[in-house]
């Protein structure tokens, strides 16, 4: 991707939990400075696994993203 691209897939609207909405509003300087800094790291490592629906096997490790309810608390989320 160059860096021209970057900056405009950067600002395209994403799935939750992705706060896409603060990447958008980015300027096009702090964009551009990621775009180097992620290229000055070096070549690319393994592809991310793909996402897995709901219900099906997963075979990799994986993060459960939910609220949990301290013990005690009397507000919910
Ligand atoms: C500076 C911080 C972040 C940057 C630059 C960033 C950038 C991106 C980009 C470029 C994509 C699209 C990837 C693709 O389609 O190939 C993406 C997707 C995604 N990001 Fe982030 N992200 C950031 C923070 C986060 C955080 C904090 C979360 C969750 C807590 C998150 C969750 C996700 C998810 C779930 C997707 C997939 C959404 C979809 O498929 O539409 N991201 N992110």
């Amino acid at each position: 991707m160059t860096e021209e691209q970057w900056v405009r897939f950067a600002r395209v609207e994403r799935l939750p939990p992705m706060p896409w909405f603060n990447l958008r509003d980015m300027s096009d300087e702090d964009l551009r400075a990621m775009y180097r800094f992620i290229r000055a790291l070096g070549p690319k490592g393994e592809r991310a696994p793909a996402p897995v629906a709901p219900g099906t096997p997963i075979t990799t490790p994986f993060i459960v993203f939910e609220p949990q309810r301290a013990a005690g608390a009397v507000e919910s989320f």
